[in-house]
C-alpha cells in the first residue's frame, strides 16, 4: 500500500509515522508513506495556501489551487482520496478495515477554519473525522488513521492474531477482556485465579464475560 499525506506540517506527521512498528512497516516495505509539503504545490512566490473567507467570518480558509495540483499530480486510477475533517463521517475500526484494502490513499489535512467546498466536491472521495472534537489541523488525525490502517496490513503486527483478538474487531465486536502479566500478585492485588489455571475453556468463558461486563458498563452503545 501506498500512502500520501498532503499537509502544511509534514513534519508533525513524519514524526509518529517514524517510531515504532509504523517505521518498521515502512523498512520492511510493506507500506510507503509520503508526507508532502501543501506549500510545494504553489506557484506565487509568498506560497500562500489559505485566504479569507467569502462572505466574512473569523480565521482562514485554505485556498483550493495547492491541492488540485497535489492531487493531480499524485492521484492515479487505483487512488482513493480522503479529507480529514471533523464534519467527516467518524473514523471507526470498520473503516479502518475497508481502507487496508485499498492500494493507494491520497489524505488531504485540513488547517484554520476549514478547506475550501470546491476542493470536497470535486477531488474528495471520504471525508473522515476521528471524533466529535476539534483539532488544530487534520494531520494529528491523518496520523491517526494511517496507523489504524496500516497495523491491518499483512505481516505489520508479528503475531497475526493481536489484530483479530482486541476491541471491535474480534467476534462481536466488544472490548476487550482485563489483561494481567507478572508478578500474580503485586501491591496485594492479585490476578484472578481462573486466568493461572491453565484451562483454557475457563479462560475463555471469563474473559468472554468480563468483556460483556465491561462493555455494558463504558460502551452501551456497542450492544444491540
Ligand atoms: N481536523 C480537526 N479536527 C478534526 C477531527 N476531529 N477529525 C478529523 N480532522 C480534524
Amino acid at each position: 500500500m501506498k500512502i500520501d499525506i498532503i499537509t502544511i506540517f509534514p513534519e508533525i506527521a513524519e514524526g509518529p509515522l517514524n517510531e515504532s512498528i509504523m517505521k518498521r512497516a515502512r523498512e520492511a516495505g510493506q507500506v510507503e508513506i509520503n508526507c508532502h509539503d501543501l506549500r510545494e504545490f504553489t506557484t506565487d512566490k509568498h506560497r500562500q495556501v489559505d485566504d479569507e473567507p467569502y462572505g466574512g467570518g473569523p480565521g482562514m480558509v485554505m485556498k483550493p489551487e495547492p491541492f488540485f495540483a497535489a492531487v493531480e499530480s499524485l492521484k492515479t486510477e487505483n487512488s482513493r482520496v480522503l479529507m480529514m475533517t471533523p464534519q467527516g463521517k467518524p473514523f471507526e475500526q470498520s473503516i479502518a478495515q475497508e481502507l487496508s484494502d485499498e492500494t493507494h490513499l491520497i489524505i488531504l489535512c485540513g488547517h484554520y477554519e476549514g478547506v475550501d467546498h470546491r476542493v470536497t466536491e470535486a477531488l474528495v472521495d471520504d471525508e473522515i473525522s476521528i471524533g466529535d472534537y476539534v483539532l488544530t489541523n487534520g494531520t494529528i488525525a491523518s496520523v491517526i488513521v494511517v496507523d489504524a490502517i496500516v497495523r491491518l496490513l499483512p505481516g505489520v503486527l508479528g503475531d497475526a492474531t493481536s489484530a483479530i483478538e482486541e476491541s471491535f474487531s474480534g467476534e462481536n465486536g466488544y472490548l476487550e477482556a482485563p489483561q494481567y502479566t507478572r508478578p500474580a500478585e503485586f501491591k496485594d492485588m492479585k490476578v484472578p485465579d481462573v486466568l493461572l489455571s491453565g484451562h483454557h475453556r475457563k479462560i475463555e468463558n471469563w474473559r468472554r464475560e468480563k468483556s460483556l461486563e465491561r462493555t455494558r458498563k463504558i460502551r452501551p452503545d456497542l450492544i444491540d
